[in-house]
C-alpha cells in the first residue's frame, strides 16, 4: 500500500489506480494520458534507465506544455504527483486496471500476465497495448481470461485521439464496457474491434501503403508524384510515401509482413520488395536521415 494520492477528475469511473507496463514508447505516453486524466499510475518497467527516461521525457513535454500556454505549473505538478515510477511487478498489486505494453513478444507477454494475475485483485482488469497479436492467445495465458482486453494506443499516446478497444472471445461484457468507458473518461475516441490481424487502422492501412508501393515498382508514378497526388486530391495530411518514412520502414515492413502472414497469405497485404530492401540498408525514413527522401534534423531536405 501507497499513499499515493491523486485529484480524481471523474469520481464515478470504478478505474483510479492505473498500472503501466513497461515504460518505452507507448508505456510512457499511456502514463502521461491516464494521470493527466487524474488516475493515480504505477508507471513499472524491469529497466531502471527505462523508467529514468520516462520520468525526463515527461519533465520536457509538460515543461513545453506550459512554455506554449497550454497547462500551468500546478498542472504540471499534478500531471507528475500522479506517476509513481516502480521497479517490480508486485507493486501494481492495488491497480484497477494494468495496461501492458512491453516487447511485442507472446511468449515474454503471457508470463508476465501470469505473474501479474498472482498479484492483483479478482477484479483487476488486465489489458494488452499489442498491435499485432491475439488478445485470445495473450487471455489464455490468466486463470481469469475474461478480464483481459485489448486498449491499442497509437504513437504518440497523448497525441493520437483514437484508441481501438479490442475484446477477445473469452472478454465479459462488463469489462468491455468499463475498459470502453475508461479510455472516453481520459478523453479519447473509443472505436471496438474484433480480435483480428491489425484491428482496424493498421489493417485498413496496409493497401495504402502496398498500392502506392507497387505504383512505384510498375513504374507508374515517382514517390514524390504518388505523394503529391495523394495530398493535393486525395486530401491526406502526408502521402504514402512520407508516411512510411515517418513511422520508420523498419517498423512499417514488418507490421505489413506480419498481418499479410496472418490472414493466411493473402494477397492484399503483400509487402513489397521496395520497402523490404529500404529497411535493409537501413533507408529507415526521418529517424536514419534517409528513406524515401532525405532528412535533416528530421526535416525534408530534397526539395518536394
Ligand atoms: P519500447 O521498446 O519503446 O518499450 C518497451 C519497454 O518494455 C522497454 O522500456 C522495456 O524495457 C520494457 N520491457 C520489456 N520487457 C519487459 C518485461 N518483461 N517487464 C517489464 N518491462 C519490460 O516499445 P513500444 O514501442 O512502446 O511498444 C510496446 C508495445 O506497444 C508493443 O506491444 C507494441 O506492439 C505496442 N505498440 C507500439 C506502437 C508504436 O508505434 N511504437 C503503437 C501501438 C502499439
Amino acid at each position: 500500500e501507497t499513499n499515493q494520492k491523486s485529484k480524481i477528475k471523474n469520481p464515478q469511473s470504478s478505474i483510479n489506480r492505473v498500472g503501466i507496463i513497461g515504460a518505452g514508447t507507448m508505456g510512457s505516453g499511456i502514463a502521461q494520458v491516464a494521470a493527466t486524466a487524474g488516475c493515480a499510475v504505477k508507471l513499472f518497467d524491469l529497466n531502471q534507465e527505462a523508467l529514468e527516461n520516462a520520468k525526463a521525457s515527461l519533465e520536457k513535454i509538460l515543461a513545453r506544455l506550459i512554455e506554449k500556454g497550454r497547462i500551468d505549473s500546478e498542472e504540471k505538478n499534478r500531471i507528475q504527483d500522479n506517476i509513481q515510477y516502480v521497479s517490480t511487478l508486485k507493486d501494481l498489486s492495488d491497480s484497477d486496471m494494468t495496461i501492458e505494453a512491453i516487447v511485442e513478444n507472446l511468449e515474454i507477454k503471457k508470463k508476465v500476465f501470469q505473474e501479474l494475475e498472482s498479484y492483483v485483485s479478482n477484479e483487476c482488469i488486465i489489458a494488452s497495448n499489442t498491435s499485432s497479436l491475439s488478445i485470445a492467445s495473450i487471455a489464455s495465458s490468466l486463470k481469469n481470461p475474461e478480464r483481459c482486453v485489448g486498449i491499442h494506443f497509437f504513437n504518440p499516446a497523448p497525441l493520437m485521439k483514437l484508441v481501438e478497444v479490442i475484446p477477445a472471445i473469452q472478454t465479459s461484457e462488463e469489462v468491455l464496457k468499463i475498459s470502453a468507458e475508461t479510455i472516453r473518461d481520459w478523453g479519447k475516441t473509443v472505436a471496438i474491434a474484433k480480435d483480428t490481424p491489425g484491428f482496424i487502422v493498421n489493417r485498413v492501412a496496409r493497401p495504402f501503403y502496398g498500392e502506392a508501393l507497387r505504383i512505384y515498382e510498375e513504374g507508374i508514378a515517382d514517390f514524390h508524384t504518388i505523394d503529391t497526388a495523394m495530398k493535393s486530391k486525395g486530401g491526406f495530411r502526408m502521402g504514402p510515401f512520407e508516411l512510411m518514412d515517418f513511422i520508420g520502414n523498419d517498423v512499417n515492413y514488418t507490421v505489413t509482413e506480419t498481418v499479410f502472414e496472418a490472414f493466411y497469405y493473402d494477397p492484399r497485404y503483400k509487402p513489397a520488395f521496395t520497402q523490404k530492401r529500404f529497411a535493409e540498408a537501413g533507408y529507415l525514413g526521418r529517424k536514419s536521415g534517409k528513406g524515401y527522401y532525405t532528412y535533416e534534423n528530421g526535416q525534408k531536405i530534397d526539395g518536394h
